[in-house]
């Protein structure tokens, strides 16, 4: 397995571009290589996953997040990755070979299935993860939005050749994620797993820069301000148990000098800087490097 794994979907939020910088500020010094258990609370795209367990030999990991059909697919990934080859593979033939007015209506069709059902708690659905990757793969812009009634939203994509299944990455992810838990659920589920000899990365929703930049939509539900403060609580609470801890956000003072949300919330902490090129925005022209925050309980 030596080509480089990545996420099977593309996630706002996701941290791909931002894995050399975040690789600097990881508790573990690559030659020790062991990470007796590893936490992520809002695992998406599962970038830093991803770059963790190629990096490290992790005994036990652990990832929710409150999209029910991300952890779905994370799981039939995991368990029956040859059946949603073949559902994908189907798939991209029958899409492939249509012209744009024929894509078109075999992807509202699919929309159209995918949210007329409801997904269950702890269901494992192979087609619909494969539908879910499929409309990942084929919106516009290819990125995951539902709107306040929890439907997916996102209109057809204009791509000529997109590839709808990686075989082989979806089988070298599968062989990666063997000993991951996934769960759906809240951020907190992931407390009782928490022990000192725990890392855990919080990459929760972005707090928005301001009110049109923001992209929250990962479910119905939105992580406003108090959801930050609550989380600030929680990462308290890890910290006493000596857990090291590091958690992502956007950084309110490229708007607003002044604003000291963070410096407030996690005051006590080290609260690091990094640059990204943020990718999704609601202005184009205001896409370009702004900085990050990284706030970890340790030194590097
Ligand atoms: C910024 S994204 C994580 C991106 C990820 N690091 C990547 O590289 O793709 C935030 C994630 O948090 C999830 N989320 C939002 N609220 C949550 C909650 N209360 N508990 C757990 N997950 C939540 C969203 O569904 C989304 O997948």
């Amino acid at each position: 397995m030596s080509e480089k794994i990545r996420p099977f979907v593309k996630w706002a939020g996701g941290k791909g571009s931002l894995i050399p910088q975040l690789n600097k500020f990881y508790p573990y010094e690559l030659k020790n290589g062991i990470i007796e258990r590893y936490i992520e609370p809002f695992v998406g795209g599962g970038a830093v996953l991803i770059d963790i367990l190629q990096k490290y030999d992790v005994r036990q990991a652990y990832a929710f997040d409150i999209n029910m059909d991300l952890i779905n697919s994370y799981n039939v990934i995991k368990n029956n990755v040859q059946e949603l080859i073949t559902n994908l593979k189907r798939m991209e033939s029958e899409y492939l070979k249509l012209e744009q007015e024929g894509r078109k209506t075999y992807f509202y069709n699919k929309r159209d299935e995918y949210n007329n059902y409801n997904l269950k708690e702890n269901e494992q659905n192979i087609q619909r993860a494969a539908q879910f990757i499929y409309l990942n793969r084929t919106c516009f812009n290819g990125l995951y939005r539902v709107n306040k009634n929890g439907r997916f939203n996102v209109p057809v994509g204009k791509y000529k050749n997109p590839t709808i299944c990686d075989e082989q990455n979806l089988r070298n992810l599968s062989n990666l994620i063997q000993n991951v838990q996934f769960q759906y659920g809240d951020y907190k589920k992931s407390l009782k797993y928490v022990t000192e000899n725990t890392f855990v990365y919080f990459d929760p929703p972005y707090r928005p820069l301001n009110v049109t930049s923001g992209f929250t939509s990962y479910t119905k539900e939105d992580f406003n301000d108090d959801n930050q403060t609550e989380l600030a609580t929680f990462y308290r609470e890890l910290n006493e148990r000596n857990a090291k801890l590091m958690l992502s956000n956007s950084n309110p003072k490229n708007t607003n000098k002044e604003d000291d949300f963070f410096d407030n919330i996690y005051q006590g902490f080290n609260i690091n800087e990094i640059y990204a090129n943020r990718m999704i925005n609601a202005k184009s022209n205001e896409r370009g490097k702004i900085s990050e925050i990284l706030v970890t309980n340790y030194n590097i």
